[in-house]
């Protein structure tokens, strides 16, 4: 991308950003219509998915796609106490279940975040110390993406319930920023212009 481009989506993002705020006080995502003077479409894709790597490097989501074996608490991205380990299937030790603690929904009075799916993603697709342009060559990638489609990313994350508990992580836990639907359409207009990735 070049210089210009670039001043171009910081000043765009900066406007974008100061369009809304959501209660926490996280600035909303920009929605895919706020790149529209970026006039070259792989520019203008490659922008989008840097406005969605806000999400992408939320600590609600990297906890659960970390680099190592134990996923990682609080918006400090702490080591998981007890300790932990993703497991033959992401889902933890024989001795420790994730579902011994972590039940179908949160539970705030213990603090602990809950839903039925509840597990650790598989070490491939660890997002943990990625660049944004890392982690989008990587989700693009079907042998480290769980053998998606692009197209299939466009539900993953802007339907799927496991995601969506970033928006709504209970007791203490900054959100993810936007919400899930604006997640979904930056994914969108990320594919349909092209699927492009940052520098
Ligand atoms: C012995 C109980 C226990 C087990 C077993 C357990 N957890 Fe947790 N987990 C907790 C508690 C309690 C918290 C909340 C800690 C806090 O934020 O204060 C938590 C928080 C988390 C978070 C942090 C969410 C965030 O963004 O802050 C992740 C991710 C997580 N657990 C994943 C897992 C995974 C994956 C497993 C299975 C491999 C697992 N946990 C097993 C008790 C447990
Ligand atoms: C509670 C743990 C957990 C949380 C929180 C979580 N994920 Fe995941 N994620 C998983 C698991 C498990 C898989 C593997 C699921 C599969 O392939 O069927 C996965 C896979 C994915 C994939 C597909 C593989 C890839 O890397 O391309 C995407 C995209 C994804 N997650 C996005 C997100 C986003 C965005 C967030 C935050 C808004 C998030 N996840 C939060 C556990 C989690």
């Amino acid at each position: 991308m070049g210089a210009v481009a670039a001043l171009t989506v910081g000043m765009l993002t900066a406007y974008a950003a100061a369009q809304g705020t959501s209660t926490k006080g996280e600035p909303d995502l920009a929605a895919p219509q706020s790149f529209d003077a970026i006039p070259d479409q792989a520019a203008r894709s490659a922008a989008m998915f840097s406005e969605l790597g806000r999400v992408l490097t939320h600590p609600r989501c990297v906890n659960c796609h970390p680099a190592g074996d134990r996923p990682r608490q609080g918006d400090q991205a702490r080591l998981h106490q007890p300790p932990v380990e993703r497991g033959a299937d992401g889902h933890g030790l024989t001795a420790m279940r994730c579902a011994s603690c972590h039940k179908d929904a949160n539970f705030d009075p213990g603090r602990v975040p809950g839903h039925p799916e509840w597990h650790l993603a598989p070490r491939e697709m660890a997002w943990e110390g990625l660049s944004v342009a890392q982690i989008c060559a990587q989700i693009k990638d079907p042998a480290r993406n769980g053998g998606r489609k692009v197209e299939d990313l466009v539900h993953h994350i802007g339907e799927d319930t496991l995601v969506g508990w970033a928006w709504h992580p209970g007791f203490g836990r900054t959100p993810a920023p936007g919400t899930q639907k604006q997640a979904g359409a930056l994914v969108a207009a990320w594919v349909s212009t092209g699927a492009a990735c940052p520098q």
